[in-house]
């Protein structure tokens, strides 16, 4: 459920007209709901109600400084995977114990950065980066509490560039090794050794593959506190899938996902962290664009908007679906039409829909794709010197601009001319 319906036949976000919004930010941008976002990081914290456990928000979802205050305020962690991201959690207001720090390629400086700023843990990745988690703690006199990551080669049955839990993948120590890695890191200096860490893979659609893979850790604990390590916290990652269309069949909910955790894991007395990042930011998100022509090609029509491919690279990236709506309601029975849409953008690439039924539409008129919350705004980029839209946070009535719209003096200006030129 999210807080973006039409009320009287235009699109609200809460209380605001989106139109509202479009006529004071300009299209395209992106558009935030707090009621979803907050909606959302509940439903997870209440399905792990019963358990110790954070909800450690996956910020690299979507991790403008507003959307991180929001959800610090409600009382989530956040896991980071880079200094950046470190940094922009610490700005939010998140404290350090309230931050894990997961990614394959953690450098020397991050690591320091995060143990002098203050962490929760360190999801470590393999072996080299334990070492140097090790030196740099003992360098600095303290101990960094470290999961491993365990890869438990478990097929997560979604789109091959977001699964991360088969073995062929970069992520995590294979199962088979823990034991021998876990005994590897009890005898390094200035680790402490706090738990297990798995994360499969993202928009997973169903709940087998997060069973499997968290029978295996539940399995793990018991050998690894057989062998004397205290196995206090487990690190269950991200990866709940969200519902795309209105007509695929849903994805399991929150609350399903958190009888199978306290199922699988929750008589081993460990405190439960998990990684959300697109179930609770994507349907708390809409891309506001607007038509600007309606071109009739040799046999099909396209819907050419402004926003684009570097806007929001989804459908390029991993041919993801996004319902794109209308801001004004259609008129019920409406005749629709087949629309390919398309951005501006020099490439075929940039194709959001093809053959997509819809009312007509004019230029001018406006369009939200929704579910876009998630891997948005985080993932645009300046490609064809456009700039990084705007980002809007709504609340009840309220709306407010949490990144404006760079001018293209701001965006020249970034670049430096060498003294020979
Ligand atoms: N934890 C770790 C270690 C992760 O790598 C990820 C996502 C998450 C948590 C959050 O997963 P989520 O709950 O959001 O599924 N750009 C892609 C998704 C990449 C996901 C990367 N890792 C997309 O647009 O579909």
């Amino acid at each position: 459920m999210d807080h973006f319906l039409y009320r009287d036949g235009a699109l609200f976000a809460e209380d605001v007209p989106v139109a509202e919004i479009a006529a004071t930010v300009g299209t395209p941008f992106y558009l935030y709901s707090t009621a979803t976002l907050l909606r959302h990081f509940t439903l997870f914290d209440e399905a792990l109600n019963g358990l110790p456990h954070l909800v450690c928000y996956a910020m690299k979802a979507a991790s403008n400084q507003a959307i991180l205050k929001t959800l610090a305020q409600a009382g989530a962690g956040m896991d980071v995977v880079s200094g950046g991201e470190y940094a922009r959690a610490r700005a939010a207001g998140v404290p350090g114990e309230r931050i894990v720090f997961s990614g394959v390629g953690k450098t020397h400086e991050e690591i320091r950065t995060a143990l002098t700023g203050g962490i929760r843990q360190f999801n470590v990745e393999s072996e080299p980066e334990m070492a140097v988690i090790s030196e740099v703690a003992s360098a600095l006199g303290v101990e960094a509490p470290i999961t491993i990551r365990v890869n438990p080669d478990v097929d997560a049955r979604t789109h091959a560039k977001i699964a991360t839990g088969k073995s062929e993948n970069k992520f995590g120590i294979p199962i088979s090794r823990a034991r021998e890695v876990y005994a590897h890191a009890a005898s390094l200096p200035g680790l402490k050794v706090v738990g297990i860490d798995v994360h499969i893979g993202s928009q997973l659609t169903e709940l087998e593959p997060f069973r499997l893979a968290y029978r295996k850790v539940a399995e793990l604990t018991e050998t690894l506190r057989a062998d004397g390590h205290d196995i206090e916290r487990l690190d269950l990652g991200g990866g709940l899938g969200i519902p795309y269309t209105r007509s695929n069949e849903a994805p399991p909910l929150p609350v399903e996902y958190g009888a199978l955790i306290k199922e699988t894991v929750g008589h081993l007395g460990c405190e439960v962290e998990i990684e959300p990042g697109r179930l609770i930011a994507g349907n708390a998100g809409i891309l506001v664009s607007k038509v600007i022509y309606v071109k009739q090609g040799e046999d099909r029509q396209f819907l050419i908007l402004d926003g684009a491919m570097n806007d929001l690279i989804r459908p390029a990236m991993y041919d993801a679906w996004h319902d794109i709506v209308p801001v004004i309601e259609p008129e019920a029975g409406v005749e629709q039409t087949a629309y390919d849409i398309v951005g501006p953008v020099c490439e075929s690439g940039d194709t959001f829909a093809r053959g997509r039924m819809m009312a007509p539409l004019v230029p001018g008129a406006l369009v939200a794709f929704r579910s876009a919350g998630a891997y948005g705004a985080v993932m645009a980029s300046e490609y064809n010197t456009r700039p990084l839209i705007p980002e809007v946070l709504v609340r009840d009535d309220k709306f407010a601009v949490i990144r404006a719209r760079p001018t293209f003096d701001e965006m020249i200006n970034r670049d430096t001319i060498p003294e020979w030129l």
